[in-house]
C-alpha cells in the first residue's frame, strides 16, 4: 500500500481489518478489538525521562488490536498482518526482542488470569510505519491494553493507560523510555497539541496554526531505540544531575547554565539541551496560543541545533533533510521522536504546503510525507 493509500485508511476502516484478519487467521471473531494513535512531538525532546515539558500530537495512523480466547492454558498466539508474521509465545516467559513482546508484557499486566486460564489470540494490523519515529510502538502498546480492558470490562483512563504501557516497555521490554509517547497514544487529541508535564502529568490541549500545517516526512533511515544510543543518553542525564545535585534535570534554571558549562563532557552538553529544550516548549506553547507561527519555526531550528550539537541524536541524513525543509520554504523543521534516524517535523504555510511536498519528494527521493495536519 503506498503513504496516500495508507494515510487515507479510517479508524473504522482499520478496526474493520483487524477484525478480518483475525477471522481469517483463526476462523473465529474477536472478542474484542480498539486502536490507538501514534504521534508527531512537535517539540520538548529527551525532556520526559527528566521530568520536564512535551508538546505532542497525535496522527491518523494507528496500530489495531483483536483479542479473543484460546484453546491452549498459557498460550498467547499473536499474528501480525504488517509482518505476515505469527508467534506463539507463553505467558510466563521474558521478553526476547521481538515485537511480540509489546503484547506479551501488556497482556501480562493487564489480562493476566485468562492468559493463564484458557491463553489468546492475537490479530495485529496497522496504518503505522514501523522504525519512524512516530511512535509504533506506544500505540500498539496502548491499543493492546485498550483491547485487553474492553474484554475484562475494566475501565483505564489516559494516566492510568500511560503509566500501565510506560511500565510495560521499561520494565518489560527493557526500553528506559519516558512517558510522552504512551500518553500522547492514550490522550489521543488529533488535530491539537498536547502539552503535558511530565512531572505532574498535568496536560493542556492547544490548538494548532491557522494557516500553518505540521507536516511530518521520514528520512528513510529506520530509527531504533533499543539499541544503546537512548539508554546512553538516560544515564549520561542521570551522571549529569548527580553532579548538579538535582533530582532531575528539569530543577535547572538559566541560572545553573555556568556549572553546567562546567561540567564533564557529554554531560555538559546533555544537561544544557534538557535546560534550553524545556524553556523552548514553554516558549514554544506561548506562540502557539498567539498563533505565531513565525517564532515557534525559529524554536524548532533552535531545537534542532541543540539536538545535533548538544544531544548529538541526529545523523546527517536528517541534518540533510532538516536543511532542505528549510530551503523549500519551512518556517521551522526539527528532528522528531528518540532520534538516530527516523523522521523530520517542519511547520509549512498551508498554501504552498503541496509544492513544498512536492519539492522534498523531488529532492530526497528516500524521504516519504507521512501526514500533512
Ligand atoms: C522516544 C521515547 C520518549 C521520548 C523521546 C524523545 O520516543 O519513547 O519517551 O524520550 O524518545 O523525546
Amino acid at each position: 500500500m503506498s503513504d496516500d493509500a495508507l494515510a487515507s485508511v479510517t479508524r473504522n476502516d482499520l478496526l474493520e481489518q483487524v477484525t478480518q484478519v483475525f477471522v481469517d487467521r483463526y476462523g473465529v471473531c474477536p472478542e474484542a478489538v480498539a486502536s490507538a494513535p501514534g504521534r508527531v512531538n512537535l517539540l520538548g525532546e529527551h525532556t520526559d525521562y527528566n521530568g520536564g515539558f512535551v508538546l505532542p500530537m497525535t496522527l491518523d495512523l494507528e496500530v489495531a488490536v483483536a483479542l479473543g480466547a484460546g484453546a491452549n492454558a498459557g498460550a498467547i498466539d499473536i499474528y501480525s498482518d504488517t509482518f505476515d508474521e505469527s508467534k506463539r509465545r507463553v505467558v510466563d516467559e521474558e521478553a526476547v526482542g521481538h515485537w511480540s513482546d509489546y503484547i506479551l508484557g501488556c497482556l501480562r499486566a493487564a489480562y493476566r488470569e485468562p492468559t493463564a486460564d484458557a491463553g489468546c489470540r492475537v490479530a495485529v494490523a496497522a496504518t503505522l510505519p514501523i522504525g519512524a519515529g512516530i511512535s509504533s510502538s506506544a500505540a500498539l502498546e496502548v491499543a493492546m491494553l485498550r483491547t485487553a480492558a474492553a474484554l475484562s470490562e475494566t475501565h483505564m483512563d489516559i494516566t492510568e493507560t500511560a503509566k500501565l504501557a510506560q511500565r510495560v516497555e521499561r520494565d518489560f521490554v527493557g526500553m528506559p523510555c519516558g512517558i510522552m509517547d504512551q500518553f500522547a497514544a492514550a490522550a489521543g487529541s488529533r488535530g491539537k497539541a498536547v502539552f503535558l508535564d511530565t512531572r505532574s502529568l498535568e496536560f493542556e490541549i492547544v490548538p494548532l496554526f491557522s494557516e500553518h500545517r505540521f507536516v511530518v516526512v521520514h528520512s528513510g533511515v529506520r530509527h531504533q531505540l533499543t539499541d544503546d544510543g537512548y539508554a546512553t543518553r538516560v544515564a549520561e542525564c542521570r551522571a549529569a544531575c548527580a553532579a548538579l545535585g538535582v533530582e532531575e534535570l528539569r530543577d535547572l534554571d538559566s541560572t545553573d547554565l555556568a556549572r553546567i558549562n562546567e561540567l564533564e563532557a557529554p554531560m555538559n552538553r546533555r544537561a544544557r539541551h534538557v535546560l534550553t529544550e524545556n524553556r523552548r516548549v514553554l516558549d514554544a506553547v506561548k506562540a502557539m496560543k498567539a498563533d505565531d507561527s513565525a517564532c515557534f519555526g525559529t524554536l524548532m531550528v533552535e531545537s534542532h541545533a541543540s539536538q545535533r550539537d548538544d544531544y548529538q541524536v541526529s545523523v546527517p541524513e536528517v541534518d540533510a533533510l532538516v536543511d532542505g525543509a528549510l530551503r523549500a520554504g519551512a518556517v521551522g523543521a526539527r528532528l522528531t521522536g528518540g532520534g538516530f534516524g527516523g523522521s523530520v517535523v517542519a511547520l509549512v504555510d498551508g498554501a504552498n504546503v503541496d509544492a513544498w511536498c512536492r519539492s522534498i519528494r523531488g529532492r530526497f527521493p528516500s524521504a516519504r510525507i507521512l501526514a500533512v495536519t
